[in-house]
C-alpha cells in the first residue's frame, strides 16, 4: 500500500515508517481479537468516545431527538473500523467516516447499522475531498501519530469545520516515558503487536499540537489524559497473558504525559 502520510515534497525521514499496513490487514480482528493490541484500542475509545459525546453535548446543547436537538454533521478522518462514527451515528448525528485503508472500511460496512448509516469514504486526510466549512466536528482519534505532517492534517481539519465547529484530537506525547509505555509496554506485553506499530518521532507533544490548530485557526480549549485503569485485575492479568481482558478499561487523568485528547473550536472568522 502507498504511505499517503509521507508530505508531498518530503525527502527525508528520520527514523522508521509508522506500520499504517497493519491496519489493511486485519480484517474482522478489528473488532473482536483480544490477543491484540487492537483490543486496547477497542477498550480505550470506551472513555475517549464518552468524552467527545460529553463535549458535544455540552457545545451544541441538545442532541438529536430531544427538543430543539439537531443532528450535527460529524466527520471521523482516520476512522479505522468505524468505532467512533458508528456510535454518534446511533445518536442520531450525520457521520462520514474517512480512512486510507480500504479493508479497514470494509469491516466498518460490515458492521454498520443500516437504519444507522455512516457514509464512510477511502481517503487521504491530507487532501480531504470536503468543500470549506461543511462540518460542525470532525474527530481525529488515535491518527495524528500515523501521518508524516500533522500539522497538514490539523490545517485540512480546520479547513472543513464550520466556524465555531469543534475539532476533536486523541494522540500520544513524546517522551522517553511514553516510549516505554506505549511503544515497549506493548510490544513486549500484547501479543501480536507488530514492529513500529507507533514509532516516537511522529508522537506530539501538547503544545506542538496547540500549535498545529492556532495555524488551522482553531483554538484548543479542552485537554485530558487517558489511562488505564491499574487498580483492575483486568491490566495485571494482561501483562501476565499478553491478551487484553474484555473487562480492561481506561480512565481520565488530569496527567497529559502518555494518551492524551482535548478539543480546539474553529474560529468565528
Ligand atoms: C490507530 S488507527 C485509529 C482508528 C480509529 N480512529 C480509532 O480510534 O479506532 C489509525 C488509522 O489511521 C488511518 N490512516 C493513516 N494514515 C492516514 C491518512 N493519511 N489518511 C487517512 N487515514 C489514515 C489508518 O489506516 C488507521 O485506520
Amino acid at each position: 500500500m502507498n504511505n499517503p502520510s509521507r508530505p508531498r515534497g518530503a525527502t527525508r525521514r528520520v527514523g522508521p515508517s509508522v506500520n499504517n499496513a497493519f491496519y489493511e490487514d486485519l480484517g474482522d480482528r478489528w473488532l473482536h481479537a483480544q490477543d491484540d493490541p487492537v483490543a486496547l484500542l477497542r477498550a480505550e475509545g470506551e472513555a475517549k468516545h464518552a468524552w467527545v459525546e460529553e463535549k458535544l453535548r455540552e457545545h451544541f446543547a441538545a442532541p438529536p431527538g430531544t427538543p430543539g436537538g439537531r443532528a450535527l454533521d460529524i466527520l471521523d478522518v482516520g476512522c479505522g473500523a468505524g468505532f467512533l462514527a458508528r456510535r454518534l451515528a446511533a445518536q442520531g448525528h450525520s457521520l462520514h467516516g474517512l480512512d486510507f485503508s480500504r479493508g479497514s472500511l470494509r469491516v466498518s460496512r460490515r458492521a454498520e447499522d443500516p437504519s444507522r448509516p455512516v457514509r464512510y469514504l477511502q481517503g487521504d486526510a491530507l487532501r480531504l475531498p470536503f468543500a470549506n466549512g461543511v462540518f460542525d466536528a470532525v474527530c481525529s482519534m488515535d491518527f495524528l501519530e500515523h501521518v508524516e505532517d500533522p500539522a497538514a492534517a490539523v490545517r485540512e481539519a480546520g479547513r472543513v469545520l464550520k466556524p465555531g465547529g469543534l475539532f476533536f484530537f486523541h494522540t500520544f506525547n513524546r517522551n522517553p516515558l511514553a516510549w516505554l509505555v506505549i511503544i515497549k509496554g506493548l510490544e513486549w506485553f500484547v501479543r501480536n503487536t507488530p514492529e513500529h506499530m507507533h514509532v516516537l518521532r511522529l508522537f506530539i507533544k501538547p503544545r506542538e499540537l496547540a500549535r498545529y490548530c492556532q495555524e488551522g485557526g482553531m483554538t484548543p480549549v479542552e485537554w485530558t489524559g487517558v489511562r488505564p485503569d491499574f487498580r483492575r485485575r483486568a491490566f495485571w492479568k494482561m501483562l501476565r497473558t499478553g491478551i487484553v481482558p474484555k473487562d480492561f478499561t481506561f480512565v481520565l487523568t488530569p496527567s497529559l504525559r502518555l494518551s492524551y485528547l482535548g478539543v480546539a473550536v474553529k474560529d468565528s472568522r
